[in-house]
C-alpha cells in the first residue's frame, strides 16, 4: 500500500510517499524555521501563508523523488490536529483535493500518534509498549497494548518540555528553536548550577517543568542584577541535566509498573544527545528494549504521519 502523506501543523511543510508503512519512497520537509527566527517564536499567521505557498513544490519534489505519480499512489493522509489551525487547514485541503480529484481514500492522523510511529520506521512494536512524547507542545507518557491504542498514564500539568527548552534558549539569548542549541551546549558543559528536578509526588507519572523554567529564568535575572556572569554552557547543561533526569526515572518507572516490552521516545526533543544515551544506559540497566527514530523523523516530517496513517487504515479496515 503506497501512501502519499501530509504534514502541516506547525512550521515545517512535508511530504512523503512510504509503501507499507516503512518503506520511505520519498521525504520532503521545506521547514520555515529561518523566517520564525527573527520573531523568535513560530508566528501563525506567517507560518499559514508559507504553507500555500510551498506546498505544491513539495508535492512536486516528493513526487519526482519517488519516481511516481498521484495516479500511483493508494491513500493519501494528512495530519488533522493538534496544531496550528490556519498551517493544519493548508495540509488538510491538499490532502481532500488530492482525494477527490484523483479518488484516493483519506486517512486523517493526529499528530502525536505521527510522532510515535516515527519509530515504525525503525522497527516493529512489541506490545506492551511504552512511549515517552516529548514534544514542542507535549510531555506525556502513553501506554500502548495495540497499534493505535494510547491510553495515557501521564502528562505535563504545565509546560511541554520542548517550550521549556525554547524559553530557556530565549532567556540566555541563544536563538531559535531553543531545543538543539541547549543541547549542544549541555554536552560542552558541566552541571555546575542548582536547579529543581521536579518529579512531583512519589507514584506520579505527571510531570512539571514550569517550576525549572522560572528557576532558570531567575538565576539569570538575579546574576545579571548583580552584574555576575552565567556560564552558558554549564547553565545549559544543568537544566539538561534538571530534565534529563526527571524524563528517565519516570519512563523506567512507568515502563517497571506495566511491565512493558519496548520504550520509545516520541517527538521532536527525542532528538536531544543526553536524553537518548541516558535513557539507553537506563534500559540497559533494567532490561527493556529502547527504540529511537532517526534524528531526521524525530522533529515533523511526514513520513511518520504514513507511518501511523497505515497502521490506522490496516486496523479500521480489518475489524
Ligand atoms: O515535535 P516537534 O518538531 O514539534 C511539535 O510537535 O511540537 O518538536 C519541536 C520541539 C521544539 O521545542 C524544539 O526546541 C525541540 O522539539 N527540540 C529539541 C531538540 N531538537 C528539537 N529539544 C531538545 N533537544 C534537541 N536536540
Ligand atoms: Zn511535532
Amino acid at each position: 500500500m503506497i501512501i502519499l502523506s501530509i504534514e502541516s501543523s506547525c512550521d515545517e511543510t512535508a511530504m512523503a510517499i512510504v509503501e507499507d508503512g516503512r518503506k520511505i519512497l520519498s521525504n520532503t520537509v521545506y521547514t520555515q524555521i529561518a523566517i520564525h527566527t527573527m520573531y523568535g517564536g513560530v508566528v501563525p499567521e506567517v507560518a499559514s501563508r508559507e504553507h500555500i505557498k510551498k506546498i505544491t513544490y513539495v508535492l512536486d519534489d516528493a513526487l519526482k523523488q519517488a519516481n511516481l505519480t498521484l495516479d500511483d499512489i493508494d491513500a493519501v493522509a494528512v495530519t488533522k490536529e493538534p496544531g496550528l489551525i490556519g498551517s493544519l487547514m493548508v495540509g488538510v485541503n491538499t490532502a481532500k483535493t488530492i482525494s477527490l480529484c484523483f479518488n484516493k481514500p483519506l486517512i486523517y492522523v493526529n499528530h502525536i500518534h505521527g510522532h510515535i510511529y516515527a519509530n515504525y520506521l525503525e522497527e516493529d512494536f512489541s506490545f506492551p509498549l511504552l512511549a515517552l512524547v516529548v514534544s514542542g507542545g507535549h510531555t506525556e507518557l502513553v501506554l500502548m497494548k495495540d497499534h493505535m491504542d494510547f491510553e495515557i498514564l501521564g502528562e505535563t500539568l504545565d509546560d511541554a518540555v520542548g517550550e521549556a527548552y525554547d524559553k530557556v534558549a530565549r532567556v540566555v539569548n541563544v536563538g531559535y528553536p531553543g531545543g538543539p542549541i541547549i543541547d549542544k551546549m549541555a554536552s560542552l558543559g558541566t552541571p555546575t548550577y542548582p536547579l529543581p528536578h521536579i518529579k512531583l509526588s512519589k507514584d506520579s507519572l505527571d510531570f512539571s517543568f514550569s517550576g525549572l523554567k522560572s528557576a532558570v529564568i531567575n538565576l539569570c535575572h538575579n546574576a545579571n542584577q548583580r552584574g555576575e556572569t552565567i556560564d552558558a554552557n554549564n547553565l545549559a547543561a544543568s537544566f539538561q541535566n534538571a530534565v534529563i533526569d526527571v524524563l528517565v526515572s519516570k519512563t523506567s518507572k512507568a515502563a517497571t509498573m506495566y511491565n512493558v516490552k519496548q520504550v520509545i521516545i516520541a517527538g521532536g526533543v527525542a532528538a536531544n544527545k543526553g536524553l537518548r544515551s541516558a535513557m539507553q544506559e537506563e534500559m540497559d540497566k533494567i532490561g527493556i528494549k529502547l527504540t529511537v527514530p532517526q534524528f531526521k523523523y524525530c522533529t515533523d516530517n511526514a513520513a511518520m504521519i504514513a507511518a501511523a496513517a497505515y497502521n490506522q487504515y490496516i486496523k479500521e479496515n480489518n475489524n
